[in-house]
């Protein structure tokens, strides 16, 4: 088959990617380092009596909180929501901790609901590059926890991530989260030197994958409580990296309405290429509902795979494989002939909007 770029000639990756995608994936370990140093300096703590905690944020910027709900669901008392929106859900009040978090600092959503959150008393931190968001969180005597700027949102999921854990650590909402981090970012570093772009084909799994989802709609399929979020992450970097179509969906939901559809129309279903994403954590009967899944649609679809997580602890396990499907989709733009980096049609969006009067 032809591909525009051949994956195991460096030039071509290096010409095809010139903003440096690939290297700015490569620095997740280090990124994660820093991230948890930045956050551990800065000086966090409320007299509030919290009940929930809400995250607030877009794209990128949201699905650190999605990681933390999920990492939350073991491990931390409290309920923890992902808000999307230019609005907050009407149970935020003051004892809700909010973490507001834009990469660029100017996500108008993200703005509107930090604002709605000091209207309701509600105790704030903000993470963030820089813009308005950080200007805002300085003039409110808010905390801030600052990252560097010069990266894709998502390109920055350490961090957007860790920080979110170590306010938590900071408040008492979560205990005893260092050994799992140090795991997770040391397997991180080992899976970077397997999935680099040096490595060969033949002995590189995201390149294998990317391969497999060329000229295909990939299909995502987690688990609920365990890999549904690195499933979201899935698509959502095959959408923005690779600028292709993809879905995702979790077990065991999915095993009660998605199953169905793979009927009909049989010239579409011979497009997609599924593959599970699998944990030691998933339940024992979710297990079994894969390996029953599979036997049921495998002829149905145009190919099926799975894809272990690694790691010594659930966090490491998550982690591994979200880090797996972002050089998979960075690769996958790259057999495209398509640079990673850029997202034309988010900027367009967003500029549009700027035009317009505020409601
Ligand atoms: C990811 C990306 C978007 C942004 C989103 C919100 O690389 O570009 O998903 O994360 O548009 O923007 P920020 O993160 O600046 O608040």
């Amino acid at each position: 088959m032809h591909h525009e770029i051949n994956l195991d000639k460096l030039d071509q990756l290096k010409k095809g990617d010139p903003e440096n995608m690939l290297e700015a994936l490569s620095g997740l370990p280090t990124q994660c380092q820093d991230a948890m140093q930045r956050a551990r300096a800065v000086n966090i703590s409320f007299a509030a009596d919290f009940k929930n905690i809400l995250v607030t944020g877009l794209g990128g910027s949201a699905i650190g909180g999605d990681f933390l709900r999920v990492y939350g669901y073991r491990k931390c008392t409290l309920p923890i929501l992902v808000n999307r929106d230019y609005n907050l859900p009407s149970f935020v009040n003051e004892q809700t901790l909010v973490l507001a978090v834009s990469y660029s600092g100017n996500t108008e959503e993200t703005l509107s609901a930090y604002e709605e959150a000091k209207l309701k008393k509600a105790p704030i931190v903000a993470l963030t590059s820089g813009g308005q968001l950080a200007e805002r969180a300085k003039k409110d005597g808010i905390p801030l926890i600052l990252i560097p700027s010069g990266l894709q949102p998502r390109a920055a999921t350490g961090y957007l991530f860790l920080p979110l854990l170590v306010v938590l650590e900071k408040l008492s909402l979560l205990s005893d989260i260092a050994a799992e981090i140090e795991e997770t970012i040391a397997g991180l570093a080992d899976l970077s030197k397997a999935i680099s772009a040096q490595v060969p084909t033949e002995n590189n799994p995201a390149k294998q994958l990317a391969l497999r989802f060329y000229n295909k709609i990939p299909v995502i399929w987690g688990v609920v409580g365990t890999t549904e979020t690195v499933a979201m992450r899935w698509k959502g970097q095959i959408n923005e990296n690779s600028k292709a179509l993809a879905y995702f969906n979790v077990l065991p939901e999915l095993n009660h309405n998605e199953i169905v559809g793979t009927e009909v129309p049989e010239k579409f279903l011979r497009e997609l290429e599924v593959v599970f994403l699998r944990t030691e954590d998933d339940h024992p009967r979710v297990q079994k509902r894969f390996d029953i899944t599979k036997e049921i649609i495998g002829e149905r679809v145009g190919g099926i795979s799975e894809v272990w997580g690694d790691g010594k602890n659930p966090l490491a396990r998550m982690f591994a494989l979200t880090y797996l499907g972002d050089c998979t989709s960075a690769y996958l733009a790259l057999l495209y002939g398509i640079d990673p980096s850029p997202v034309k049609l988010i900027t367009l969006l967003k500029n549009k909007l700027a035009e317009l009067p505020e409601a």
